[in-house]
């Protein structure tokens, strides 16, 4: 793990299934960092669960709701003393959302599989809600449309067949590799 480097924000984007949120609690438990969820700040913010604000109010709504949440997360005074954050499938994709990350200078992680196991991984669990699931075709699509711009993050970690903990300690070592990680337990 480099030394040298300050404590700063690792953003893990991908698609729905990709893992961001199960991830991100490894990591973050294996650096010794603070974790969030985008969509659990939108959610505390609009005092709404995610697929109410889809239902009652539409996409265009949710996505500004996310925006605002974003902009808030990286305004604060926390964010640079190393925090993993979390951001829902649709978030980086967004023009305006890609701006303010790359502004802010984080270190970006793609964390991706092939579509059809991102399909088994949502399609099988039954207790989460996702608005735009849709069928296999429409997933498909999305997320072959989206694709390209989640490959701009600063690198792809592929996650087919492995569990958290093991991206985790890939991810870690990747950072370490390029020199691009803050030391282990910079909030405690
Ligand atoms: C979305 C993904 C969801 C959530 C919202 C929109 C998307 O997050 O932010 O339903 O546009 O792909 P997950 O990627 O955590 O499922």
């Amino acid at each position: 793990m480099c030394r040298e480097t300050a404590p700063s924000t690792i953003i893990l984007i991908g698609f729905m299934g990709a893992g961001k949120t199960s991830v991100g609690r490894a990591l973050a438990a294996k650096l010794g960092w603070m974790f969030e969820d985008l969509d659990d700040r939108i959610e505390r913010r609009e005092r709404r669960a995610v697929p109410e604000i889809f239902r009652d109010f539409g996409e265009a709504a949710f996505r500004q709701a996310e925006h605002s949440a974003l902009k808030e997360l990286l305004g604060e005074a926390d964010i640079r003393h190393g925090k993993i954050v979390a951001l829902g499938g649709g978030a980086f994709v967004q023009n305006d959302n890609f701006r303010l990350i790359e502004s802010a200078g984080f270190s970006t992680i793609f964390l991706d599989a092939p579509v059809d196991e991102l399909w088994r991984r949502c399609s099988g669990q039954q207790t989460v809600s996702r608005p735009l699931l849709g069928d296999l075709e429409s997933f498909r699509n999305l997320y072959q449309g989206r694709r390209p711009l989640y490959l701009q993050a600063s690198f792809t970690q592929q996650t087919a067949g492995k569990n958290p903990s093991q991206i985790a300690d890939e991810i870690i070592h990747t950072l370490d590799h390029e020199h691009k990680s803050p030391k282990r337990g910079a909030n405690h």
